[in-house]
C-alpha cells in the first residue's frame, strides 16, 4: 500500500514523491487535497501506519471519516455517551501521551452553527503549540480556496500554518 499504483491517474513519479515526503516525516501534519478517486485516503491509511510505527509508545490516534466524527459530536452533546470521541482538553494530558488526529473527507461536514463550531475548537486546540505537536491529518477535494471559504479564515489560517498541503492531481 505504501507505493504509488497505476490506476488513480496520478503520475508514477508525483505518488513516489509523495510517499517520500509521507516516510520521511511520518509523524508531520498534512492536508491531502485531491479530486475524488486520486487516493487521499490510501495516503491517509498508509501514514497512519508509519505514524503508529513511528511512535510506538504513548500514542494516541482517532483516525474517522469525519461524517463519523460529525454524528458521535452530535451524539455526545445530546447527553448520549460515545466510546473513543476525540475532544480537545484531552490534548494536553499530564499522562505525556501524544495525539493524532485523522479525518477522512472533511468536505462532507454539514454546515451546521454547531458543527461548525466543534470542528473549530477541536482544529483550533490541535494547532496549539506542544512540545510534542499535534498530528492532523486531513483528506479534502476542495482546493486551498475552496478550504479556506468553507472552514473560515482564522481556522484556515491556522491549520495551513500547523500542516503542509499536498497537491494531489492527475496528468493533464
Ligand atoms: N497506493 C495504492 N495502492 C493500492 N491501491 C490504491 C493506492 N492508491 C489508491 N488505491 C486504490 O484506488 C482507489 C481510490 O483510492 P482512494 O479511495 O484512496 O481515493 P480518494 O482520493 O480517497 O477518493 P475519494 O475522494 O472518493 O474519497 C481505491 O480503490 C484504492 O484502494
Ligand atoms: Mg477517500
Amino acid at each position: 500500500m505504501l507505493t504509488p499504483y497505476a490506476n488513480t491517474g496520478v503520475p508514477i513519479e508525483r505518488q513516489q514523491i509523495i510517499w517520500d515526503i509521507l516516510k520521511a516525516n511520518p509523524l508531520d501534519s498534512y492536508i491531502l487535497s485531491g479530486a475524488p478517486g486520486v487516493g487521499k485516503t490510501t495516503f491517509a491509511r498508509g501514514l497512519e501506519s508509519l505514524a503508529r510505527a513511528a511512535c510506538p509508545k504513548n500514542f494516541a490516534v482517532y483516525s474517522q471519516t469525519a461524517m463519523k466524527y460529525q454524528t458521535d459530536a452530535t451524539a455526545v452533546a445530546k447527553g448520549e455517551y460515545v466510546r473513543g470521541l476525540v475532544k480537545p482538553n484531552v490534548l494536553d494530558n499530564p499522562h505525556g501521551i501524544r495525539w493524532a488526529v485523522y479525518l477522512d473527507d472533511v468536505d462532507k461536514l454539514s454546515g451546521s452553527e454547531f458543527i461548525h463550531r466543534n470542528v473549530f475548537d477541536l482544529l483550533n486546540a490541535i494547532c496549539d503549540e506542544r512540545p510534542l505537536p499535534t498530528q492532523l491529518v486531513l483528506t479534502t477535494n476542495k482546493n486551498k480556496t475552496e478550504f479556506t471559504k468553507f472552514f473560515g479564515d482564522a481556522v484556515a489560517w491556522r491549520v495551513f500554518k500547523h500542516c503542509a498541503w499536498v497537491s494531489i492531481e492527475r496528468a493533464a
